[in-house]
């Protein structure tokens, strides 16, 4: 859903906004349903939901609230882009999750899957410790990433082509604390 970008926004420290790519109520009802299919997906057995850091820390802590079933949270930190607007292909691990993986489903919950190097890195390195299942979540999905080994399996959105910030999407450490996901000029 597309509204009239606002430049009045304090938030955008003076930078304007192309435009609003999805507004506060249609993230909410997308990430209710996203909840809905990761409840359904996961009749049974021990459930860990992965944060990827810091990009996916708002749509984490929406997204479990709508998972309808047990389930434990545990992060990871990685790193690719610095401060630049384009992926460096440099995925550096500076946190590694404390919950034991092994037998677990593992949910590894990301923002935005953009090249596809950082999920590749990592899923390699998830999947090295035996977890009974191992998926991935994204609320945001380029679908440009030829080099992903890995399918996504629960999408909240294909996104635009365009640098997008906002509800944990950040540009050079700004404007994770949107409440909507806007690309800027
Ligand atoms: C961003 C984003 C994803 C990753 C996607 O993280 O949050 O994790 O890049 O890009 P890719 O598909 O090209 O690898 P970033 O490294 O900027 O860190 P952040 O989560 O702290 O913002």
């Amino acid at each position: 859903m597309s509204v009239n970008a606002s430049t009045a926004d304090p938030r955008l420290e003076g930078r304007a906004v192309r435009r609003i790519v999805y507004d506060a109520p249609a993230i909410a009802k997308r990430v209710k349903e996203l909840g809905a299919e990761i409840t359904a997906a996961y009749p049974d057995g021990e459930l860990l939901v992965l944060g990827l850091l810091k990009g996916s820390f708002i749509f984490l802590s929406d997204l479990v609230r709508e998972i309808n079933r047990p389930l434990q949270v545990d992060f990871l930190v990685a790193s690719s882009y610095g401060d630049n607007t384009v992926s460096s292909g440099n995925v550096r691990l500076v946190y590694d999750p404390e919950t034991r993986l092994e037998g677990k489903h593992i949910l590894l919950v990301e923002d935005i899957v953009d090249t596809g190097r950082t999920l590749n890195r990592l899923m390699d390195l998830l999947r090295a410790r035996n977890p009974r299942s191992l998926e991935i979540c994204a609320l945001l999905h380029k679908h440009i990433a030829e080099e992903l080994k890995y399918d996504t399996r629960f999408i909240g959105y294909d996104a635009p082509h365009e640098f997008l910030v906002g509800y944990g999407l950040d540009h050079a450490e700004s404007f994770r604390h949107l409440p909507y996901i806007a690309s800027l000029q």
